[in-house]
């Protein structure tokens, strides 16, 4: 199963068939900035700094640029693969 690893704080997680970055996250106990879910508010907008993502919509709220500097929407992401994300707000709520 890929995992999820988020810095600075260093938390892993496992990434279930499925389930979107931000799912994974929550699933866990870990709170990542989101507001709509959806892939259009950008309120999650945070870089990756390793692994690969595909998006289950067909246009995720964000520019070739932005995907060229490693930014992704968790909230609509899925993992190919193991997956670093860079979010420093992150909590930790369990
Ligand atoms: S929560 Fe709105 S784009 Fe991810």
């Amino acid at each position: 199963m890929p995992q999820l690893t988020i810095t600075p704080a260093g938390w892993t997680l496992p990434i279930e068939p499925g389930q979107s970055l931000l799912e994974a996250a929550l699933s866990a106990g870990v709170r990542l900035a989101k507001s709509c879910r959806n892939g259009t508010c950008r309120a999650c907008l945070c870089p990756m700094t390793s692994g690969q993502v595909r998006y289950r919509v067909e246009w995720p709220g964000l520019s070739t640029e932005e995907r060229e500097q490693g930014l992704v929407l968790p909230c609509v992401a899925e993992a190919l693969g193991d997956v670093t994300l860079h979010a420093p707000s992150a909590t930790q709520t369990l």
